[in-house]
């Protein structure tokens, strides 16, 4: 096997979120000293598989089950302390007792009032849903950008923490009461965090020194990206977007060490699309094939249990999220859920008022009339979850691989076919 000596690598979806990025960090995390969120919140779901059992994550990083790793939050994912609490539990009772988790104490924290006013704004919008998870993350990130935010840093000095929250409260409860929502009382909220501010005490502290100090060491560091970039704030489908950044772009700003420590990007995508909630999405299956497609792949949110939009493997928006984010390896996931199709399309390139074009239009009214263009390969019926490389793969099943590798020009070095650990084929050690 080809290798590659990167000791800092980021994990990003390349898609719409739902690529199998867990299940890639639980493999890779093996091999890191320390894991890291960097983005988002527990608007993520990651499911893990191992030993026969099934671990959601949402906020946790990846690297939770092995004590040996320094699971980090980092300054740039927004933490619902309450999720948290509760998602540990969770791991708790399933035996998994021994960690080594850190977070940040400049991470926003998301609070009460976050999630009401998502449902609500969502609401407001009629019938144009962002579909959002509703866990609060975009009103959480707004309040960061407009400075009424409160960190999870805060919560350990209750003096400050009782100043900020008072002033935090009068602007958000202000806006409860414009809306025609219950407002918040600051005696509860105070209780409540602050406790929860000691219960993670143990916990929280400047995960920037601690990276940097464990880049010092040249220690393995995973950088874990939640969603995909195509719901990036910037570079994704804006509005129907997340709102932080998943890309590899974000990873400096986000935790806290220098653009120069990142050395490998490797980019996360099914071997087809999905998508959950609204937006454009122009590679959409509607028939049968994506009730197959849907059914074979387990294609519904962990967060919400909605059905997953599933659509062709879309290059256009690949190649997109790949120029962004710097990727130059792909993971492709879910290889053997298109097992059994007569023919298999890759969308190479879109329509758009009868022109031919090769980019990720910016405006959304663009990207719905953007047609795609397919080009057909053979499909596969063999299974393939029992292939240990790719050279055991019937040969369609090998040229679809090489041709996202010439359509993307990035290396696909790894193939996952099935959901537990040992059903990944990894084709170049780069980490
Ligand atoms: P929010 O992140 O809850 O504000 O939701 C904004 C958009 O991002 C919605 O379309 C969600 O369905 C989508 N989204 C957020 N997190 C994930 C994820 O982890 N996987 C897939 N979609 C996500």
């Amino acid at each position: 096997m080809k290798a590659d000596s990167g000791k800092r690598v980021v994990i990003v979806g390349t898609q719409w979120g739902d690529e199998g990025k867990g299940k890639v960090t639980d493999y890779f995390a093996a091999r890191a000293d320390v894991v890291v969120r960097y983005q988002g919140g527990n608007n993520a779901g990651h499911t893990i598989v191992f030993g026969g059992k099934k671990y959601a994550l949402q906020t946790t990083p990846s690297g939770i089950f092995n004590p040996q790793i320094i699971n980090v939050i980092a300054n740039g994912v927004v933490v619902n302390p309450v999720a948290l609490q509760g998602e540990l539990e969770r791991l708790e009772s399933q035996g998994i007792t021994d960690y080594n988790l850190r977070i940040s104490n400049r991470a926003a924290v998301v609070m009460p009032w976050h999630s009401v006013l998502d449902g609500a704004y969502e609401e407001m919008k009629g019938g144009k849903l962002i579909g959002t998870t509703k866990k609060g993350i975009g009103p959480a990130y707004a309040d960061k950008y407009n400075r009424i935010g409160i960190r999870m840093g805060d919560l350990l000095d209750p003096e400050y923490f009782a100043e900020r929250l008072h002033n935090v409260l009068q602007v958000k409860n202000m806006e409860l009461q414009m809306l025609g929502l219950p407002t918040f009382e600051f005696d509860a909220v105070f209780e409540q965090y602050r406790a929860l501010g000691e219960r993670f005490r143990p916990c929280i502290c400047d995960t920037s020194v601690l990276l940097n100090k464990a880049i010092e060491e040249g220690k393995k560091i995973l950088f874990e990206g939640a969603q995909g970039v195509m719901l990036c704030i910037d570079h994704g489908t804006f509005p129907y977007v997340t709102s932080s950044s998943p890309t590899a772009a974000s990873v400096p700003v986000n935790t806290g060490i220098a653009p120069r420590y990142v050395d490998n990007v490797l980019g996360v995508c099914k071997a087809y699309c999905t998508r959950v909630g609204e937006g454009p999405f122009p590679t959409e299956l509607h028939d049968e094939l994506a009730h197959y497609i849907r059914e074979r792949g387990h294609e519904y949110c962990t967060v919400t249990g909605r059905p997953r939009r599933v659509g062709w493997l879309d290059v256009v928006a690949l190649r997109h999220a790949a120029r962004v984010s710097g990727v130059n390896y792909l993971s492709l996931m879910l290889f053997d859920v298109l097992s059994g199709l007569e023919k298999v399309c890759i969308c190479t390139a879109y329509e758009l008022d009868g022109q031919v074009i090769d980019y990720v239009p910016s405006t959304i009214t663009e990207l719905e009339r953007c047609k795609p263009v397919l080009e057909e390969l053979p499909g596969w019926v063999e299974d393939t979850t029992t292939c240990r490389s790719v050279e055991e793969m019937p040969e369609a099943a090998q040229r679809y691989i090489a041709r996202i590798e010439e359509l993307t020009g990035a290396e696909v070095a790894v193939v996952s076919v099935g959901p537990d650990r040992e059903q990944t084929i990894l084709r170049k050690d780069f980490f």
